[in-house]
């Protein structure tokens, strides 16, 4: 299967999942990178591992929906078969949840449903919990919504700070990403 990897910043995600696709751990290929801000940092990993980038600011387009054709065009033009949002910070419109449905997937760095939005670590330490975790889940039409495929718990502990928690997430992250993935593309197709 033809994987997307969208992507709006540091891209740690992408990158481990393009590792995940050299080591087999992941049996399928990311064909292309696509990135809402020309100076994001994905884009410099995306060089390196040589995969194509597909850049398209929504600023230089008409509306978001224009933008989002623009999306799809390019995606159509890799064949895309399945998206993976890795830090990607914009909402997607019904029509490219149209245009792919039940084949969106996207990680959040809490334990949904709590703490959506875009700071889920910040906002669960900022809760005092003592634990929070990762959730990767299909997307729908509303924030950090949709059916859950896996969750894992990160502990916070009496000496964690903000940014050891941080360290600990995006560890957690990038493992359960690939597997949930591979898990994902497996069960369809069994299909
Ligand atoms: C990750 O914490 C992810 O869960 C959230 O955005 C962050 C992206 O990090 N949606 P990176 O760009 O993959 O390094």
């Amino acid at each position: 299967p033809k994987l997307a990897v969208m992507a709006s910043g540091n891209g740690s995600n992408f990158e481990a999942l393009v590792k995940a696709t050299q080591n087999h751990t992941l049996e399928a290929e990311i064909v292309c990178l696509v990135c809402d801000h020309a100076d994001a940092y994905v884009i410099e990993r995306a060089k390196h591992l040589q995969i194509p980038a597909i850049i398209l600011e929504p600023r230089d387009f008409k509306d978001k929906n224009h933008y989002e054709r623009a999306i799809v065009k390019g995606l159509e033009a890799y064949d895309v078969d399945v998206i993976i949002l890795a830090g990607y910070m914009r909402i997607v419109t019904p029509y490219m949840l149209d245009k792919y449905p039940g084949h969106i997937l996207n990680i959040h760095p809490a334990l949904l449903p709590h703490f959506p939005g875009r700071q889920g670590i910040q906002d669960a330490w900022d809760a005092g919990v003592s634990q929070t975790g990762v959730t990767v889940h299909l997307i729908d039409s509303g924030i950090d919504s949709g059916p859950i495929l896996a969750q894992q718990t990160v502990d916070i502990t009496e000496d964690d700070t903000l940014e050891t928690l941080e360290a600990k997430i995006h560890q957690v992250e990038q493992r359960l990403y690939a597997k949930t993935i591979q898990e994902f593309l497996q069960a369809e197709k069994e299909k």
